[in-house]
């Protein structure tokens, strides 16, 4: 009975000595791995607050979470006819070369990847090397680029512009 007693404290006091050992090992992990994290993570969190208030991310977060789950890019109010309008943040041109008719392309220009910045003059204009392109077809309308950009699937529905 004593023995019997003495065996199973022996197991219970090595399984705890074992136990203590890995908490400190992780510990450690922890300690080491959150020190220099958090020199990193102290700019994330600064750029990603300072450059959300000003850019047009800020519009494009509230109405994702509005539409519940369409992947909505904008209004269509907000696309001007003849123009359209440069989504960065999504890699996405959304025109309206005539009333009512929405096209959307992909804003990385072909000819050597940079983001489309600006749009007049029916083109959609990479600030790179000066590649334009239609809004009404993205094809290349002048400069380097080698060939037109993408299409993109849109849905129009309700006044508001999504993703297909
Ligand atoms: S990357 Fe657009 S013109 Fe060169």
């Amino acid at each position: 009975m004593t023995g019997t007693h003495t065996a199973a404290g022996g197991v219970t006091r090595r399984t705890v000595v074992a136990a203590a050992g890995t908490a400190g090992l992780g510990a450690a992990l922890v300690a080491c791995g959150g020190g220099s994290s958090g020199s990193s993570s102290a700019s994330g969190p600064a750029d990603a607050g300072g450059s959300a208030p000003g850019s047009g991310s800020g519009s494009s977060g509230p109405s994702d979470k509005a539409s519940g789950g369409d992947d909505v890019l904008s209004k269509t109010a907000d696309i001007p006819e003849g123009g359209g309008k440069i989504f960065a943040d999504r890699k996405v041109v959304v025109t309206q070369p005539k009333a009512n008719e929405f096209k959307a392309f992909s804003a990385v220009c072909t000819h050597q990847g940079c983001t489309v910045a600006s749009i007049s003059d029916g083109l959609i204009k990479c600030p790179c090397h000066g590649s334009e392109y239609s809004i009404a077809d993205g094809s290349v309308k002048g400069g380097p680029a080698p060939s037109p950009l993408p299409p993109e699937q849109i849905k129009v529905s309700g006044g508001s512009i999504s993703l297909a």
